[in-house]
């Protein structure tokens, strides 16, 4: 298994960065993880624009083209043999002496590393759903940024876990759900309306989040982008996540509470085939 790491695909055991990197001491870079299926990119233009405009925000300059990224993925993933899995890359400002402002002179670090996937959900999860905690949110107010800073995330994944959950759903001062640490939020209201919460600086604005909403309405199926209560959720018919690598899992419980039935909802479940079928 290969990494490839600012221009060279090296065996993964000695990929390595050097220590002042910008990213390992300020977490100063961004990342994408793009879903392989059947060895191709799953929604890769929608990874790239979020791409550019997360190193466009934090004034980081591409490390290579972007069409040459495009072909350094494809070949990471041709020498791994990859036909199923995801593909992480990450960009930092790069290599500088320790010091807070952005250096004069670096030269943007490129990493990728991928990972192969049995399968995106297991069965079980998909029979019954997955269980969800709710936390605050503590992060910081530029959450529209792909940014490799994931501590709130990491913490909240771990108390997740900890709590038997999958997922912890992080709520903003007024209880409102803003995302998953590392997915967006969905709910499907008492009357059957689709619901996820509007894209600002709240949240980041998931690629599959946006595939998912144009099926939705390509599908006709009733549909508002806005924030929703704890509360709300807990009332809701259906609840699920989606991400790159989870696509749409549905979420059955929420802190002690049962979502609807209990069992996967069936908008869930058509949405989730739809992006497999457009993905695939
Ligand atoms: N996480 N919200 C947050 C905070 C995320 O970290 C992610 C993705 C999403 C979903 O975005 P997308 O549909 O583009 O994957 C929403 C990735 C998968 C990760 O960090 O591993």
């Amino acid at each position: 298994r290969y990494a490839y790491v600012n221009g060279r695909f090296v065996p993964h055991g000695e990929a390595m960065v050097h220590v002042e990197d910008r990213g390992f001491q300020f977490a100063d870079g961004v990342y994408e993880v793009v879903t392989i299926i059947g060895g191709r990119l799953a929604d890769e233009q929608g990874h790239l624009d979020r791409l550019a405009r997360s190193l466009n925000e934090l004034r980081i300059a591409w490390p290579v083209a972007p069409h040459v990224l495009k072909l350094l993925m494809r070949r990471l993933i041709a020498r791994n043999h990859v036909t199923q899995g995801t593909i992480y890359l990450q960009i930092t400002r790069g290599v500088a002496p320790r010091d807070f402002k952005f250096p004069k002179h670096s030269r943007s670090s490129l990493v990728m590393t991928t990972k192969r996937a049995t399968a995106f959900a297991t069965p079980e999860q998909l029979e019954n759903g997955v269980k969800v905690i709710s936390i605050p949110d503590i992060r910081w107010l530029r959450r529209d940024i792909k940014s490799v800073a994931l501590l709130p995330q990491v913490l909240g994944k771990q108390q997740a876990v900890e709590a038997g959950a999958f997922e912890a759903w992080q709520l903003d001062p007024d209880g409102d759900v803003t995302e998953g640490c590392s997915s967006n939020a969905w709910i499907v209201t008492e009357d059957g309306t689709l619901v996820t919460r509007h894209a600002d600086n709240l949240i980041l604005n998931g690629v599959t989040r946006l595939s998912i909403i144009r099926l939705a309405r390509e599908a006709g199926i009733p549909f508002e982008e806005r924030a929703f209560s704890l509360e709300e959720a807990y009332r809701a018919r259906e609840a699920f996540v989606s991400s790159a690598s989870t696509f749409v899992m549905p979420v059955t419980r929420i802190d002690d509470r049962t979502v609807g039935n209990g069992k996967p909802g069936s908008l869930g479940e058509r949405l989730r085939q739809a992006y497999l079928e457009y993905a695939r």
